[in-house]
């Protein structure tokens, strides 16, 4: 949905020029016209003489941030049963909660918290795992919708390896289960579908061979997981004896990106080298899950490896692997992550600095949707504005040192996104008080 009003947004702009960098200016307009950034100006041109302005002096305005990976069905149990690891805490708390969903009343309950959450937080796109139910699903997608985000929603597929009740009968029976689900996603301006095969220990080969032929019929995106875990890829190489590598298992079975296919997958902790350089060639977004990868004691992925390499990347939150749905908290995060691995690891890959994290959550994830995650002219007005004022300080601080200290200090994003506009649209918050 483009909205054809023009109108500015005046504060401190700040933005990743380039993968390293982060540029701020302070007290300029930031201008929007037909849902994409028009400009950026210390004043208004004469052309723009009477435009709308929103004054937010002195507050920090960030391109909105994108969430590449999150299961929504999994924030009711946020920070419960994190002394386990991954397999045994899918089986000890992610089935039991999914099983839930069959219920759409449960649905829209337990939904409803998480949608008004991710609302009124800093993330302006996302990609959202929902559970095997169709119906579930479309009450997921419909409430995102409503908030004006911009979404891709997946029904998960899983025929194998879970609790009966959750588990889908056979390949047809999921297959069918998904066109039901793609017939249903109709009247969405701004939510849409997206493949979503759990990983492979959860579908059987003629269940993935028929969602990369579904893929190839529809052109929908896919979403996964991969390499995870050690005791989830040693399952896999004896699951999948033709493959070289738990990556090769998903390229065999048409499912890792490619012309055509463009494709996420979550986590990526143990892709070694050939198996980066197949992301890399199959143009595969890695999602880095930080937050989750040490919830679950899954280790630490090697994202400057990505990063060198000219891997597609993005932060993802990963509820509820990870406990909390802030990326700005998951910028902080990477920082954190990077230095253990650095130190205790694998030496020669240096920790990741605060603005390369940063592009990580703007422009990095923000490729996935085309034109996203930064403050230039031809950009989606995806945009954000932060009010730092409940963490004071006696010293100067500029506005890098602000957004900085914020990615650390803020423990929830309701507590300082005062704005929050998708493609131009209000989604969040209400004008300054000045208008
Ligand atoms: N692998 C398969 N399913 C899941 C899930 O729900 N969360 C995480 N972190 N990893 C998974
Ligand atoms: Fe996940």
């Amino acid at each position: 949905m483009k909205q054809n009003t023009t109108f500015a947004l005046r504060g401190n702009l700040l933005d990743g020029t380039s993968p390293t960098q982060i540029h701020f200016l302070d007290n300029y307009y930031l201008v929007c016209e037909n849902g994409q950034v028009a400009g950026i100006f210390p004043r208004l041109p004469q052309k723009y003489a009477g435009l709308q302005v929103e004054n937010w002096e002195g507050r920090l305005i960030i391109p909105g941030l994108v969430d590449l990976h999150t299961h929504a069905p999994q924030y009711p149990f946020r920070g419960l049963g994190m002394d386990l690891e991954l397999l045994d805490w899918l089986n000890a708390r992610t089935f039991p909660e999914e099983s839930r969903y069959a219920d759409p009343a449960y649905a829209q309950r337990a939904y409803q918290l998480f949608v008004e959450d991710l609302k009124s937080s800093a993330t302006t796109r996302a990609c959202i795992f929902a559970t095997v139910h169709p119906e579930g699903t479309l009450l997921l997608m419909r409430l995102l919708e409503a908030t004006g985000m911009v979404t891709r929603v997946g029904k998960v597929n899983m025929d194998r390896n879970c609790p009966e009740g959750l588990r889908e009968l056979s390949a047809e029976a999921s297959l069918a289960a998904t066109r039901k689900w793609l017939e249903g996603c109709v009247g969405f301006s701004h939510t849409r579908p997206i493949l979503t095969p759990r990983f492979i220990p959860s579908c059987s080969d003629p269940l993935l061979e028929g969602l990369s032929a579904l893929q190839r019929e529809t052109g929908l995106p896919v979403q996964s997981h991969l390499s995870e875990n050690p005791s989830e890829v040693e399952w896999v190489r004896q699951l999948c004896p033709d493959a070289i590598g738990y990556g090769d298992a998903y390229l065999r079975r048409g499912l890792l990106g490619g012309l055509g296919c463009p494709t996420i997958m979550a986590h990526c902790v143990y892709s070694d080298a050939a198996e980066r350089r197949l992301l890399r060639e199959q143009g595969v977004w890695v999602a880095h899950c930080p937050q989750s990868n040490t919830n679950l004691t899954s280790g630490i992925a090697p994202a400057r490896a990505f990063l060198e390499e000219g891997v597609p990347m993005g932060l993802g939150s990963d509820l509820a692997g990870g406990h909390t749905l802030s990326i700005l908290r998951a910028i902080a995060d990477t920082v954190q992550v990077s230095k253990l691995r650095w130190r205790l690891q694998d030496s020669a890959y240096r920790p990741l600095t605060f603005p390369e994290a940063f592009w990580l959550a703007t422009a990095g994830g923000g490729s996935f949707f085309g034109r996203v995650g930064r403050l230039q002219p031809g950009y989606a007005f995806d945009v954000v504005v932060l009010d730092d004022s409940a963490y004071p300080h006696p010293q100067q601080l500029n506005s890098l040192e602000r957004l900085e200290r914020l990615c650390y200090l803020c423990s929830d994003d309701r507590q300082v996104v005062v704005r929050k506009f998708v493609e131009g649209n209000p989604v969040a918050g209400s004008p300054p008080a000045s208008l």
